[in-house]
């Protein structure tokens, strides 16, 4: 048996994790264990609760309002323990948050092998995002198995000196939790979003809640939502509304009473998926709405100036539009107002992933510990 720990603890992480947890689960040759840090509370444990995934460790670190320092310190000192009492055989890590690399540098520390799953993305650009940029790139050294969602990604980890029998194109396991969410004739747990005509009006869906948008960023993409939604009657903007006080009192104050601008408290992921499913296009910051909404065939506008994810910018479904107010509303009226526009960026593109990446990662893992016979073989995007 090989004894397995993932550790996670923002809600994407949560989400894009959740998928590899039930795969390890199913596996009679793994012993999967499950740490929480707990970075966030609320937004991890709808994940949790929706996955059916009860952590064998809960660090409970989250704080109001906190520091990239406490995170990493609370992290560090949790794991110790964690550690020490569990020795698995391999720590798996996500992606870019604090978490991530405070919970690969622990596994350093204790000489325990660790595995890094959306490894190499990048901007080469040490602020933006920030610190997800660096967290990811400090995260690089310090594991064995890097488990790359595209080609793109090992080049980066190949142009960084990784070997390449240590990477595996595996696709990204968000695509795997599509599979769990989306569902026809869905009925929403949240009763706001079963109030929407969704015939007669065209639902945008949003998020915006990126560190480097706080401030100024952040404000120009509200003011950019008011002028929307005064220039077409029909057009419905839904915005889940991160949990950061430093994001809601912003928005909140921004747009809390624009009409047809509906603020909700953050969903589920199965309610937002299938939001996503049901809207006209998905405006946003976050890194895993710009690999999800491309397979659900809608066009994103991404909120920031640079991305990791360039694979769905070069298919055409993604466009790059900054955080300037006047970018934002010609980019949105161009598809609300331009059929071949938007017929042109609404096809369904799948460069991400095709459900099977937890899948791959687990044999991945298996083959590194001699309990498989073959290297899984790489992801390769279907045209
Ligand atoms: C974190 C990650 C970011 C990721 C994002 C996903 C870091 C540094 N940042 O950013 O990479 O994209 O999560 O959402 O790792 N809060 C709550 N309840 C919650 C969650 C958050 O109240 O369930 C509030 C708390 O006041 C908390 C604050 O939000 O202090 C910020 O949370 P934090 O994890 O530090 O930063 P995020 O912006 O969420
Ligand atoms: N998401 C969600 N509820 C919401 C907003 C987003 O479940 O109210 C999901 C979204 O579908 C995606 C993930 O959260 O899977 C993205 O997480 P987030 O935006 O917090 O972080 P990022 O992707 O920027 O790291």
């Amino acid at each position: 048996m090989i004894k397995v720990l993932s550790v996670f603890g923002t809600r994407p992480e949560a989400i894009k994790m959740a998928p590899l947890v039930k795969q390890l689960e199913r596996d009679s040759d793994i012993e999967s264990k499950v740490c929480v840090t707990a970075q966030h509370r609320d937004m991890l444990d709808q994940v949790l609760s929706f996955f059916n995934i009860i952590p064998d460790y809960d660090l409970d670190i989250m704080t109001q309002r906190q520091t990239l320092s406490q995170i990493t310190s609370r992290v560090l000192m949790g794991m110790d323990d964690v550690l020490d009492s569990e020795r698995p055989d391999l720590v798996l890590v996500h992606g870019d948050t604090t978490t991530t690399f405070a919970a690969a540098l622990s596994a350093y520390y204790h000489k325990i092998m660790a595995g890094h799953v959306e490894a190499g993305l990048r901007t080469h650009d040490k602020f933006f995002p920030y610190p997800e940029e660096i967290n990811r790139r400090l995260t690089a050294p310090l594991v064995d198995m890097h488990f790359a969602p595209t080609a793109n990604a090992k080049n980066n980890l190949l142009s960084e000196g990784i070997g390449s029998d240590n990477i595996f194109v595996t696709g990204n396991t968000v695509i795997d939790a599509l599979k769990w969410t989306i569902r026809e004739d869905y009925v929403f747990e949240n009763r706001a979003l079963n109030d929407i005509d969704y015939k007669s009006h065209r639902v945008i869906a949003m998020t915006a809640h990126r560190r480097e948008n706080w401030g100024e960023p952040l404000e120009n993409i509200c003011r950019a939502v008011q002028d929307i939604v005064q220039s077409y009657e029909d057009v419905i903007v839904v915005y889940p509304v991160h949990l950061n006080p430093a994001v809601r009192d912003v928005v909140y104050s921004l747009l809390g009473s624009t009409e047809r601008v509906v603020l909700l408290d953050p969903l589920s992921t199965v309610d937002m998926h299938n939001l996503v499913k049901r809207s006209y296009f998905v405006m946003t910051d976050s890194g895993g709405l710009q690999e999800e909404v491309p397979s659900l065939g809608k066009p994103v506008l991404v909120l920031r100036d640079v991305t990791e994810r360039p694979e769905a910018v070069q298919a055409g479904t993604v466009k790059l539009v900054g955080t300037d107010k006047e970018e934002i509303v010609k980019s949105a009226k161009k598809l609300l107002g331009d059929g071949a526009e938007y017929a042109r960026m609404a096809n369904a593109v799948n460069p991400y992933g095709d459900g099977n990446a937890s899948e791959r990662i687990v044999q991945a893992i298996k083959y590194r510990f001699g309990l498989a016979d073959d290297k899984p073989e790489d992801f390769v995007p279907q045209d």
